[in-house]
C-alpha cells in the first residue's frame, strides 16, 4: 500500500488533502507543530517542526510519498518567521527526502510568487515577479526544488495553487464570512471589475494526488476554470447569504494607502499579500495541468466561495471556541477592519 507524508496536514488544505488520500487506500502520515484528531486512528500523527532536521527524517522515513504543505502565511506578517519556516524547513524536508527513498515530492507553491501579474494569464512559464516577503520565501523553495532535482536527481512536482477555498476555509475569509452573517457592506477596490480566480481545496487535493501518481517533475498552475470578477464572485455570496449586504466599491489608491497603513501599525489583519492582490486582476492559464494529468475541475469561484460561506455558518460556534488552531482554519481579529466596514 502506497504510504503518503502530508506535512502540514492539520492546516486546511493539509485535512482536505488527507481525507482524499485515505479515500484512495493510502496510509498516511501527518506531520505538523500541532495534531490533529479529525481523521480519527486512520493517520499517523507526528508531532514536529519542520525546521528540525532530526524530527523531519524521522517523519520521512519510510515513506513513498510527501506532499509538503508546512507554510507560515501572510497573514504571519512576519518575514524571519517565513523564510525559517518556509525556506528552511522545505531545505530540511528535500534534504531528508534525497537520502532516502521517496518516489515523489508534490511542493505546494502559490500564486504569490507573481506578485500583481504584469499579463495574464499567467502561464507556467511567466517568470516569477514576488512582491513581498511570503511570495519571495515560495520562489526561494520553487529555486530549491529545481536545484534538488538537478543535483540530487529527487523527482519534485511543484503545484501552484490559486487563492483555496472550500469547506473550512477561514482566516481573512472568516472576516468577510461574519461581515455578510451580519448584513454590512462589502468593499470592492475600483470597480471590482478585476478578474480574480480561486481554486477549491477537493480540486487541488485531486490535482495533487494525481501529478504523484506522474514520474518525472513537472509545474503545474491550479485554479478554477469558471470565474468572473470579484465584484461578480462577492455579489453572488451576497445574494445567496440573503442578508442585505451590498458589495460597494472604495477608491483604489487610498483604500489600499489605508489598508497598508492599518497593516503596518498592527490593526489589521491583512497582510503584505493582501493588499497588493485583491484589487487586481490575477488568474492562471490551466492547459498544462488539464493535459497532462486530465485534471478537470469541479467547483466554480461562486460554487466554492458560497460553500465555504455555508460550511462557516454551521460550524460557526466551533470556529469562535477556537477548535481548530492553523491560520487559515480560524478566526481572525478583524482589527480597524471591523469598523471601517460599518461605515460603508
Ligand atoms: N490557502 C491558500 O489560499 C493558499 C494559496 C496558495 C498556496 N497555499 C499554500 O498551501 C499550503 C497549505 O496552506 P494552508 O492554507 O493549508 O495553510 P494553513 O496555515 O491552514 O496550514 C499550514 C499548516 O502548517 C503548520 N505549520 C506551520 N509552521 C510549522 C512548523 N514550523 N512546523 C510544522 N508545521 C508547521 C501549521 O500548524 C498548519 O497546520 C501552504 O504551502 C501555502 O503556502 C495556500
Amino acid at each position: 500500500m502506497m504510504k503518503v507524508l502530508v506535512t502540514g496536514g492539520s492546516g486546511f488544505f493539509g485535512h482536505v488533502l488527507i481525507e482524499k488520500l485515505l479515500a484512495r487506500g493510502y496510509e498516511v502520515r501527518n506531520f505538523d507543530l500541532v495534531t490533529s484528531d479529525e481523521h480519527g486512528n486512520r493517520v499517523e500523527q507526528l508531532q514536529g517542526d519542520i525546521r528540525d532536521y532530526d524530527a523531519v527524517k524521522a517523519a520521512v522515513a519510510g515513506m513513498d510519498v510527501v506532499h509538503h504543505n508546512v507554510a507560515q502565511q501572510p497573514i504571519s506578517k512576519d518575514p524571519s518567521l517565513m523564510r525559517d519556516v518556509n525556506l528552511g524547513g522545505t531545505k530540511n524536508l528535500l534534504d531528508a527526502c534525497a537520502a532516502s527513498d521517496i518516489r515523489k515530492v508534490i511542493y505546494t507553491s502559490s500564486t504569490a510568487i507573481f506578485g500583481v501579474p504584469k499579463t495574464v494569464p499567467i502561464r507556467t512559464e511567466t517568470e516569477a515577479t514576488p512582491a513581498e516577503p511570503y511570495g519571495r520565501t515560495k520562489v526561494a523553495c520553487e529555486d530549491l526544488c529545481r536545484k534538488f532535482i538537478d543535483d540530487r536527481s529527487l523527482d519534485i512536482t511543484l503545484v501552484r495553487p490559486r487563492t483555496i477555498l472550500g469547506h473550512g476555509r477561514l482566516g481573512i475569509f472568516q472576516m468577510l464570512f461574519e461581515w455578510i452573517r451580519e448584513g454590512h457592506n462589502i468593499p470592492v477596490l475600483g470597480s471590482g471589475d478585476n478578474r480574480f480566480q480561486f481554486i477549491h481545496a477537493d480540486d487541488l487535493a485531486g490535482a495533487c494526488i494525481l501529478a504523484a501518481d506522474r514520474t518525472g517533475p513537472a509545474v503545474y498552475n491550479v485554479g478554477t476554470d469558471r470565474f468572473g470578477t470579484m465584484r461578480e464572485t462577492l455579489e453572488a455570496l451576497c445574494r445567496h447569504a440573503g442578508t442585505h449586504s451590498k458589495v460597494r466599491s472604495v477608491p483604489m489608491a487610498p483604500g489600499v494607502f489605508f489598508s497598508k497603513l492599518m497593516s503596518m501599525a498592527g490593526m489589521s489583519p491583512l497582510g503584505a499579500y493582501h493588499n497588493l492582490a485583491y484589487g487586481k486582476t490575477n488568474y492562471f492559464d490551466i492547459s498544462t495541468v488539464v493535459q497532462d494529468l486530465g485534471w478537470k475541475p469541479r467547483y466554480s469561484n461562486e460554487e466554492m466561495l458560497i460553500e465555504s460561506y455555508d460550511w462557516y455558518l454551521d460550524n460557526r460556534d466551533d470556529v469562535l471556541t477556537g477548535k481548530w488552531s492553523a491560520p487559515h482554519r480560524s478566526a481572525v481579529k478583524q482589527g480597524i477592519l471591523g469598523l471601517a466596514v460599518r461605515l460603508l
